[in-house]
């Protein structure tokens, strides 16, 4: 069974960074995959901190067609709901999510990412994540209730057996900025119809209106994804970071058209916060990275 890169399912860190890279101009391709790959396969258990990796799905195609998730490809295209309400496409290359205890490891593990990356890629996006009231967004909601369990998780959210590119996963990264302030001044009953939960207990509500968050993301009706969202930012400026795994980009890219109101009504919470980026990346199991560091250009 194809081994996928662990830090998807590490969980009880409370720093995060994520950082997302393109490609310099002229620089090859393979060479700037191949040092991704080797810097995530050399992450060793005394760094203390996680790594996940991603390739635009269009890139990880090219450099190892045979192991290209089916159906993935990039964020390439705004969603824009019936309304005009738009998530922007801010594609990039190359992706990683740093994890760990503290945030001068995960700092460090950035400095030692870009150093190994020089000479292929610059970094274009970078956040700072981290974990509000153990698992609150910054809505002030639990956040990953209907997440599968932990020894479900695998089974649920990456690529199949037999598949091209098993044991991967497609990662949606996606950055939203709150309206704290109106989001504020709505009360508890009026915040719990956006969410479509209690904000206390996390409890679905019944009824549950059609345009609460969680009725347009109902996994029941597009299939299982694991969220590891943090809260992102300051007081000034803050929000949360999606980060969204799925065997298949299209139940993520299902779930933001419903959210944006293509077909049906727009989500309630999107009146409260914006996309402001949105990504999605292929992040191969261990056995396809290591099995491109192998092959000779
Ligand atoms: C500002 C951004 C977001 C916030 C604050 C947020 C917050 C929440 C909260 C509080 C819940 C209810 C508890 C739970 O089951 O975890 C939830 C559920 C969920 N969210 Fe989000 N979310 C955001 C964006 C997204 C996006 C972009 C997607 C999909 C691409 C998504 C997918 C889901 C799913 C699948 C569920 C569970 C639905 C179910 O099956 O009951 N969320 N979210």
């Amino acid at each position: 069974m194809a081994v996928p890169q662990h830090g998807i399912f590490a969980f009880g860190t409370s720093a995060h960074s994520y950082l997302e890279l393109d490609l310099l101009p002229g620089a090859d391709p393979r060479a700037a995959v191949l040092a991704l790959a080797e810097h995530l396969l050399q992450a060793s258990t005394m760094q203390a901190a996680n790594l996940v990796g991603g390739v635009r799905p269009e890139l990880w195609a090219q450099v190892a067609p045979e192991s290209a998730p089916v159906g993935a490809t990039g964020f390439t295209e705004p969603v824009t709901g019936a309304d005009g309400f738009t998530m922007p496409a801010t594609q990039h290359d190359l992706a990683v999510w740093v994890s760990a205890g503290a945030r001068d490891v995960v700092f460090d593990g950035g400095l030692e990412l870009t150093g190994a990356l020089a000479g292929h890629a610059s970094l274009v996006e970078e956040t700072f994540g981290w974990s509000y009231h153990r698992d609150l967004d910054l809505t002030g909601f639990i956040d990953g209730t209907e997440n599968p369990a932990l020894a479900e998780a695998p089974g649920a959210v990456l690529v199949p057996e037999g598949e091209p590119g098993a044991g991967g996963s497609v990662l949606l990264l996606q950055k939203w900025a709150h309206e704290t302030a109106v989001w504020t001044a709505l009360s508890d009953a009026e915040q719990e119809q956006v969410i479509g939960r209690t904000k206390t207990d996390s409890v679905e509500l019944d009824p549950r209106p059609e345009t609460a968050h969680a009725a347009r993301t109902d996994q029941d009706e597009f299939g299982k994804i694991l969220r590891r969202n943090t809260g992102y930012g300051t007081v000034l400026d803050h929000g949360t970071m999606f980060v969204g795994f799925s065997a298949r980009r299209s139940t993520l890219h299902d779930m933001l058209r419903s959210m944006a109101g293509v077909d049906g009504p727009r989500d309630a919470l999107t009146r409260y916060t914006r996309a402001l980026t949105g990504a999605y990346y292929v992040v191969p199991s261990v056995d396809d990275l290591r099995a491109i560091t192998s092959v000779e250009a």
